[in-house]
């Protein structure tokens, strides 16, 4: 396939822009700068940021509407010399007027064909507002719960987090990023952001080549290999160099070896911050560092703009660099059909946002995502019959509080709150009851035949530079359960929040408890689909949820200790003040119904490849969805390897009484890993294979490659 780097488009006008208009591509401004129409009109602009604020995750933000867009892109197509169009860019995190769960929740569905329509529609929604292009999906590897930005990304697993990337970026480019319904996509922060040290964003970390191969790269790598048109430098400092201003990240591995012909954007200010670092001493220093390592366009900061012609004339950055930064992001706008389509049909907005099958997908996507921790005594799912109280400081808040982190465009009002959701369903079957203050609901609650408290975190409390340094609960919740408890009342706890909590208390005290991640415009509707079983609970953990804060960072791929926690050694890697292992595991999630495995058979299929197969045997008395997992660990290698990983995974609904037999393909793709030459290889030896329902328990086998 010809080099699009190389278009006719791409050589026309690179042969006839001067050093400043090449300079202007390389530049991208917020929709509010100063001036901006003037510097559109002169060529000094590349992209726009439709935003206004460096964490606008968590701040308010005007709307974007096509009329706008399309006035600057007037400007760029009909009043600068050359009439390049304008990328415009957005942070279209999970939705866009639907808001679908937060990435964290999307993941907890384990179900990628499910994430890319509902990227496809959420694509379709920002690009009737004018929107070319998505700073998503995210992907950085989150292991530390308190690092507020777990909510953005796909969880601790890099497995799962790829599928997941891969079906964002195909959820939101299509087969063909030019049609007028679709985005292109951003693969950030490359990379290794996840590793912010204590869990505290725009902190630094130390990752070494091997965790950054096998750890935080394969997501990045997935997306570039799912055709990702542009990726986002990260902040962060890894081992004493800023990853923006790291030539191996940007250029050797990412450009060269992956072979990523599409161009990467700094996020906001990086190129600036490299002063902050201490790691330039002027702007043309930190613009000298980002350009030779590999960043194409620099979003907000302007050192590219105030130093490039000069660095160019001393040397210090080749030409070259510049005309492969220029084509890299004018080929990107043509991908994206802007010098054939530069403008948005002004009049589609409103027969795409919240379409009903939008509405649909986004109640299936955010009841597919709550994950059933405990359901003793089968509380779950509740008959709507008697007195149920529905109590919590997330009963009655405005249904936008469960859109979560990240949703500058979500349409408030077509969310509902839970409560109505309750009423709504329970109809004149049961009587809901409910009062605002917790005194008064502890009253309540006395006279009710059952509980449901509805607890958790405000949508403000995760996100970009929302970091914790506890995880229990919100102040004041605990205690309330404890209060209601007390009354002997059944209790159901539903718990919404935009990370893993540590919820050993609660977990004692309700007999059934549920965690949804920030789940979206559906999210109250889809809540009460699952407690009342209109829905069969099918997520599954993303990421480990910890007994307390003090065991971050917890994961279940951590590698092998010297003295591992099965007794045959003297000492144990672990706490003298608590269990070591994760109050609920990754890849945990109960349904309604129970399954069981068997007859796990592992047989050669050809040279070095396998086939590893279970019955899985719907044992309860309702249909069911079972997420079936493949993990396996390499026995001994020359780096020490995870204690298992996940390779494989399949979900498979079964009726009462029904069993299906799931195979997994195991090859060398299943039983390599990055090595000490930073290459894939697979080691000769054996290999311990397990399937079952999460990362803590299954059937277990071995293969032996040769
Ligand atoms: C900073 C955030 O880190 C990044 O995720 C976001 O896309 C940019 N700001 C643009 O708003």
């Amino acid at each position: 396939m010809s080099d699009p780097r190389r278009s006719e488009t791409v050589e026309r006008l690179v042969a006839q822009m001067t050093l400043e208009e090449k300079v202007g591509q390389l530049q991208q401004l917020s929709s509010d700068s100063p001036n901006l129409d003037e510097k559109i009109r002169a060529g000094k602009v590349g992209s726009v940021l439709l935003g206004s604020s460096a964490t606008a995750g968590n701040t308010p933000q005007k709307r974007v509407v096509a009329e706008f867009v399309n006035r600057l892109q007037r400007i760029a197509v009909e009043e600068s010399r050359l009439g390049i169009p304008i990328l415009s860019g957005r942070d279209v995190i999970h939705g866009h007027r639907t808001v679908f769960p937060i990435p964290i929740g999307q993941a907890a569905t384990w179900d990628p064909a499910s994430v890319e329509t509902a990227n496809e529609m959420t694509a379709r929604e920002a690009a009737a507002d004018g929107i070319h292009w998505t700073f998503a999906p995210m992907m950085d590897i989150g292991r530390d719960a308190r690092w507020g930005r777990v909510a953005e990304g796909y969880g601790e697993d890099p497995f799962l987090a790829s599928r997941m990337a891969e079906a964002a970026v195909r959820g939101y480019q299509g087969p063909d990023p030019s049609a007028p319904d679709r985005l292109a996509a951003c693969a950030k922060h490359f990379a290794g952001y996840g590793a912010s040290e204590g869990g505290r964003d725009y902190n630094v970390g130390e990752v070494s080549e091997y965790t950054m191969r096998n750890v935080y790269l394969p997501p990045f790598h997935a997306a570039v290999k799912a055709g990702v048109l542009t990726l986002m430098s990260a902040f962060i400092d890894l081992g004493g160099l800023p990853v923006s201003a790291d030539p191996h990240l940007m250029t050797e591995v990412l450009k060269n070896e992956w072979g990523f012909d599409g161009f990467v954007v700094t996020d906001w200010a990086v190129v600036e911050e490299l002063l902050e670092h201490g790691i330039a001493g002027n702007d043309a220093e930190a613009a000298e560092l980002c350009l030779n390592a590999g960043i194409d366009m620099e979003m907000v900061s302007e050192c590219f703009a105030a130093s490039l012609p000069g660095l160019i004339a001393r040397g210090a950055v080749e030409m070259s660099r510049v005309d492969d930064a220029v084509r890299r992001i004018l080929s990107v706008k043509e991908r994206c059909g802007l010098f054939v389509r530069p403008y948005t049909d002004e009049t589609v907005a409103p027969f795409v946002h919240l379409r009903a099958d939008h509405v649909a997908h986004a109640r299936r996507v955010a009841a597919d995502s709550l994950v059933v921790l405990k359901n003793a005594g089968r509380a779950l799912p509740l008959t709507p019959s008697g007195r149920i109280g529905a109590f919590g400081p997330l009963a009655d808040c405005p249904g936008s509080f469960l859109f979560g982190t990240w949703t500058l465009d979500g349409a408030a009002e077509a969310a509902q709150t839970i409560l109505s959701a309750l009423k709504e369903r329970a109809g004149s079957d049961a009587k809901i009851l409910h009062a605002a203050l917790a005194d008064d609901a502890v009253a309540l609650a006395r006279h009710c035949d059952r509980a449901i408290l509805f607890l958790g975190e405000s949508p403000g409390r995760s996100g970009e530079d929302r970091c914790i340094s506890t995880l229990e609960l919100p102040a004041g919740q605990l205690e309330f359960a404890k209060a209601v408890a007390r009354l002997k009342v059944p209790l159901v706890a539903v718990v919404i929040g935009g990370r893993p909590l540590a919820l050993p208390e609660l977990c004692e005290l309700a007999q059934a408890v549920v965690f949804g991640f920030h789940p979206g415009t559906e999210g109250a509707r889809a809540i009460v689909d699952v407690l009342f079983g209109d829905h069969e609970p099918a997520g599954r953990l993303p990421i480990s949820f910890p007994r307390s804060v003090g065991q971050v960072p917890i994961y279940y791929n951590s590698k092998r200790t010297g003295r591992p926690m099965d007794g045959r050694t003297r000492g144990q890697s672990r706490y003298t003040d608590d269990l070591h292992a994760p109050l609920f595991p990754f890849g945990y999630g109960l349904g309604y119904t129970s399954f069981s495995y068997s007859g796990l058979q592992i047989e050669s299929v050809g040279e070095n490849r396998f086939r590893a197969q279970v019955a899985v045997r719907n044992t309860g008395d309702r249909p069911g969805v079972e997420t079936v997992q493949l993990y396996i660990r390499d026995d001994v290698a020359r780096r020490t390897r995870p204690v298992k990983e996940l390779r494989g995974f399949q979900k498979v609904r079964l009726e009462p009484g029904a069993e299906a037999v799931v195979a997994f393909e195991i090859g060398p793709e299943q039983l390599g890993y990055f090595g000490p030459d930073h290459t894939w290889t697979v080691e000769p030896g054996t290999f311990t294979v397990w399937i079952g329902p999460n990362s803590d328990e299954g059937l277990c086998g071995a293969l032996e490659w040769v």
